[in-house]
């Protein structure tokens, strides 16, 4: 089954950016968010880098224009019923992930393949709360979705191996590569890469480096090309908080637990970029 309608729920930082490779690789995209704004917020953004793209001579204008046409915006899950894929971008909380899982089924056409791009939450548990859990499956895409080449495929015990084949021919397609793994909590990339950054909070919290310090540190001494506080506030404090209280609550280890200073800033409202303050203010 080739892939041409993408349904997206969540038109924030990720679901925009799936709109985006979604609509330059030719497809059709419907977003769908809670509100009006919230699509409109999600769509100004894919609007504002495809203009980029345009500054840069990287694409014309009329390609511009036909891959924004290819957007369809709607604050009702119905307008997902013709999507050969819907993809969950939703905020990361279990219960919602569920609760969305659950009004879609029903909607969505019987060969249709849902996925979730969840950071942290089991892909066969959410795999469970659906009709057909064989066509479930993790797309897990990586900030910034049109630059970042990652996509990593996971597999829920259900997952076909059908559903399978058309994710990994779909992430080529969107021009990305995939690796494929099995559910399992934070997947391959953030179970090695979050607790990195959680560990930097501690360090700021008990060293006398301040930020930059510490970004520089990790820049200039392990080449890393961005700072760990800073890719904390571009990924969202509350989305590397939330996904390291899955991995410490799934692993019931404690070299998981999150800092407490984290805490402290996301209950401060400190989400990062998106907020307009985290570590670093916007
Ligand atoms: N931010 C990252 O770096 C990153 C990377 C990979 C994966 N993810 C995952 O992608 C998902 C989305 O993260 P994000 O960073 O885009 O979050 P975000 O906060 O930027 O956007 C989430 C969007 O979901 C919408 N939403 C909430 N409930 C909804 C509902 N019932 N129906 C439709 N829309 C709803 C919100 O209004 C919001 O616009 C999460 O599962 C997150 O773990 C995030």
């Amino acid at each position: 089954m080739p892939v041409r309608t993408i349904g997206i729920i969540g038109a924030g930082t990720m679901g925009s950016g799936i709109a985006q490779v979604a609509t330059a690789a030719g497809l059709n995209a419907v977003l769908v968010d809670v509100s009006e704004a919230a699509v409109d917020k999600g769509v100004a953004i894919v609007a504002r880098n495809l203009d980029r793209l345009v500054a840069k001579g990287k694409m014309s204008a009329t390609d511009k224009d036909a891959a924004l046409d290819r957007i369809t915006r709607s604050t009702a899950y119905d307008a997902l019923r013709p999507a050969d894929i819907v993809i969950e971008a939703a905020t990361e909380n279990l219960e919602l992930k569920v609760k969305i899982l659950k009004q879609l089924d029903p909607l969505v056409r019987p060969d249709a393949i849902i996925a979730s791009n969840t950071s942290s939450v089991s892909i066969t548990k959410l795999a469970a709360a659906i009709s057909h859990p064989d066509r479930f499956i993790g797309m897990h895409f990586f900030n910034p979705v049109p630059v970042m080449a990652l996509v990593e495929i996971v597999r829920g015990l259900q997952t076909s191996d059908a559903t399978h084949d058309i994710v990994e021919a779909l992430s080529e397609k969107l021009g990305k590569t995939a690796i494929t793994v099995k559910s399992s909590p934070g997947f391959v990339v953030n179970r090695i890469l979050l607790p990195m950054l959680n560990e930097a909070f501690f360090v700021l919290a008990e060293s006398d480096a301040d930020p930059p310090a510490i970004d520089d540190g990790m820049k200039l001494g392990c080449n890393h090309p961005i700072g760990p506080l800073a890719l904390a506030d571009l990924i969202g404090l509350d989305v590397l908080l939330s996904v390291m209280q899955t991995i410490h609550d799934e692993f019931r280890d404690s070299k998981y637990r999150p800092a407490p200073l984290l805490k402290e800033m996301v209950a401060a409202g400190y989400f990062g970029r998106k907020s307009g303050r985290g570590v670093y203010r916007y």
